[in-house]
């Protein structure tokens, strides 16, 4: 049995100005569902392996005649497995209860909230909403890791739910990975900017499906002299980043409601940096090539696409594959199989880019190792598929 780690409290979490302001049974609860999160992944998901070992592996030899050669396969095996069936549905219900708690703690308090996120936007113009813009079907069509609402339904005028439950429950899934603001990602990408591209200093930096700006904050921090457009659909997504960037002390970000399959009020060759983060996983087949042609037009030579995502499966242990295509299956996250088997490069090279020239790095998310602890690959609380270890595919336009 492995040995767990202390893991912070979920009020070890930054308190910005519009973060939502929970009481000790909110907290209690938070708290109890990161546990039993990091429980799952670190002393129950290992049994699902063994069950899978031991017990559908040599079934499925002995009907087929061979091994499972797909992860489809082995998914198709382990759906009659218990203690399979017994991991998936408490994992499906602790993303459940995350957004329900999530959601009730928001909403005691949304009156005060959008009060709060409206004295910050009032009169900004960097906060650009548009209502002419339409939910596109890869967001429509399904509420993404069952987020009631996914991330732009509003309820009401100047609604920020949505947006607000979502900054207040990543905590429960990620258990402190990403850090106070949860945006260590985005740290880890202004680091390995600063510290591996030191002579690159962009100008115009565009971040494509921004949420609520975990990506675009820290960018913006790396790189003060810039102007940041930040992108999104959701508009209650960019109220609440658009108060929360500014609640932090940064002014350089103009958050804009767009679909980034229709840029073309930007004009060609307009950026240096264009990037996204956990967004390729979320975006259709129908959807990625045009975002990716509109990233090719908008990239000026020299310039730096870079994408942050999980590991794509190719080369990828099949029974891995299967653990990490549980999302696709169990979790409203129909693009994420089908996203993570495609081949990038190929892809980037269909947009117009030269494929060849993608490169993949590996980024831990920065976090204050003081409070969050420091969380690797392997990690004994590692949750297969948000792993704090991150990909990032990237691709310098010549
Ligand atoms: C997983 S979230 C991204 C998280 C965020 N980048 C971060 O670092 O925390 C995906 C976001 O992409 C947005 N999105 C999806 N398709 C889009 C499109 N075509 N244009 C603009 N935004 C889009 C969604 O509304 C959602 O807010």
């Amino acid at each position: 049995m492995s040995v767990a780690k202390t893991l912070p409290s979920w009020n070890a979490l930054t308190k910005h100005a519009v973060f939502p302001h929970a009481n000790h049974d909110e907290v209690a609860r938070l708290n109890f569902l990161t546990h039993l999160n990091v429980h799952l992944s670190a002393e129950i998901l290992p049994g699902v392996r063994t069950a899978y070992e031991r017990e559908v592996r040599p079934e499925f030899e002995i009907s087929n005649g061979r091994q499972p050669e797909t992860r489809h396969e082995i998914r198709q095996s382990m759906l009659q497995n218990s203690f399979f069936q017994m991991w998936s549905a408490l994992r499906r219900n602790t993303m459940e209860m995350r957004h329900q708690a999530a959601r009730a703690q928001v909403l005691r308090q949304i009156e005060s909230l959008v009060d709060k996120v409206q004295a910050l936007n009032k009169g900004d113009g960097n906060l650009v909403l548009n209502d002419a813009i339409d939910i596109p079907a890869n967001v429509g069509s399904v509420d993404i890791h069952c987020q009631p609402g996914c991330y732009y339904e509003e309820y009401f005028e100047n609604d920020v739910t949505v947006a607000a439950s979502y900054d207040v429950g990543l905590f429960a899934t990620t258990a402190g990975m990403l850090g106070g603001l949860s945006d260590g990602g985005g740290q880890a990408i202004g680091k390995w900017l600063l510290e591996q591209n030191s002579d690159f200093k962009p100008r115009r930096i565009l971040d494509i499906g921004c949420t609520v700006g975990h990506n675009a904050v820290p960018l913006a921090q790396a790189y003060p002299e810039a102007e940041v457009i930040a992108i999104d659909v959701a508009r209650p997504s960019l109220r609440y980043a658009h108060a929360r960037a500014k609640a932090l002390g940064v002014n350089n970000i103009q958050f804009v409601q767009a679909n980034a399959e229709d840029l073309s009020d930007y004009s060609d060759q307009s950026f240096d940096l264009i990037t996204t983060s956990m967004f390729l996983h979320e975006t259709s087949h129908q959807a990625m090539p045009k975002i990716l042609k509109n990233i090719n037009r908008l990239l000026k030579p020299g310039g730096l696409m870079l994408h942050l995502e999980q590991p794509q499966y190719e080369g990828m242990d099949l029974y891995q594959q299967f653990i990490r295509d549980w999302d696709s299956f169990f979790n409203n996250e129909p693009y994420w199989g089908p996203m993570h088997d495609l081949d990038l490069s190929a892809m980037f090279t269909q947009c117009g880019f030269n494929g060849e020239d993608m490169f993949e790095i590996g980024l831990v998310s920065l976090v204050d190792e003081s409070i969050f602890g420091k969380r690797e690959k392997g990690d004994a609380g590692e949750d297969y598929g948000r792993a704090p270890v991150w990909n990032a595919y990237g691709l310098w336009k010549k």
